[in-house]
């Protein structure tokens, strides 16, 4: 992580100053229940057992447990940059930010985007939970995912130029027509929502504020990876970037019980 002397972070935490002189009138938040250790596996009730909690609503530093990607690619012309990865100094929240003005994305000159991940890549089921902010600026996704691999991946997606739908997406286990929906929610960039997302053998379960809004049963990722968080954008027709000025998607907390496939049996609270 990369704090205030980065010139995009402080430009990020004065945009959002004013954006949350407005907002935060509108921040009631609805949060999912937490779970309870049983002494071996967190139960979480009607999804099911796991054996690691991971809990993060300081942002000081960032936990082990998570980090910050530096590397180009993922989605074609982004470079994914650990300067970018910041804490706003206003309310505390975890900022992921998409410079503004970096005119066009390349392959020799992709556009900066800020993503972090779990430090491990074990991962197999679980319920995540993320209370976060879209920028409400033109030309960025914001999204909250599991990750495997192309064909073993669970989407949450904003796209910020249309702030008052979320999309649901479970890739293709075989090519790239993955089962996509998207609903009607209330405007993702205005206040903090939470964003969660159940997987099970079987079955993922997309919900807002405690609303459930999709289940699929069919594409369910079926081998282990990470958990995901990012704020991106390239010249594509899904991000529709780059934007014109500072994006800064804002975490608040990530709250995700889930299974890790190192761990034979029980977990530790
Ligand atoms: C998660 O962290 C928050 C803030 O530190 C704390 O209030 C809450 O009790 C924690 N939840 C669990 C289940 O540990
Ligand atoms: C897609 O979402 C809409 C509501 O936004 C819902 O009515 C419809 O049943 C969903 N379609 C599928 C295939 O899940
Ligand atoms: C969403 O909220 C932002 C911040 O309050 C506001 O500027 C914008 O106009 C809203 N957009 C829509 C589509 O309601
Ligand atoms: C984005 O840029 C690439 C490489 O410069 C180009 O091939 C592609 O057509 C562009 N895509 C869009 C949607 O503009
Ligand atoms: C997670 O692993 C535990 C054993 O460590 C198992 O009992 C539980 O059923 C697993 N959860 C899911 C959703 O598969």
């Amino acid at each position: 992580m990369y704090y205030p002397s980065s010139p995009a972070v402080l430009l990020a935490s004065i945009a959002n100053l004013a954006i949350l002189g407005n907002a935060s009138p509108l921040e009631k938040r609805y949060t999912s229940p937490t779970a309870p250790f049983d002494g071996c596996l967190w139960q979480v009730s009607k999804v099911g057992a796991f054996n690691s909690h991971l809990n993060v609503s300081d942002w000081k530093t960032l936990p082990s447990s998570l980090k910050a990607t530096d590397r180009t690619g993922g989605p074609a012309r982004v470079k994914w940059d650990p300067s970018l990865v910041g804490v706003d100094a206003n309310d505390g929240s975890l900022t992921l930010t998409v410079p503004g003005g970096q005119g066009t994305c390349t392959d020799d000159k992709p556009c900066g985007s800020a993503q972090i991940t779990t430090a491990y890549d074990d991962v197999m089921y679980g319920s995540m939970r993320t209370v976060m902010k879209t920028p409400n600026v033109w030309g960025t996704v914001s999204a909250a995912f599991f990750y495997s691999d192309d064909n073993n991946e669970a989407d949450i997606e904003m796209q910020t130029g249309d702030v008052t739908h979320a999309h649901w997406t479970n890739q293709d286990w075989y090519g790239s027509n993955g089962l996509t929906n998207s609903s009607v929610v209330a405007n993702t960039s205005a206040a903090y929502h939470e964003y969660r997302l159940d997987w099970v053998p079987g079955r993922t379960d997309y919900y807002v504020d405690g609303k459930l809004l999709q289940t699929y049963t069919k594409f369910v990722p079926r081998t282990s990876g990470f958990w995901m968080w990012n704020s991106w954008t390239n010249n594509g027709s899904w991000t529709l970037g780059p934007p014109s000025k500072d994006a800064v998607m804002h975490v608040k907390s990530i709250d995700v019980y889930f299974n890790r496939t190192s761990i034979a049996g029980c977990g530790s609270a």
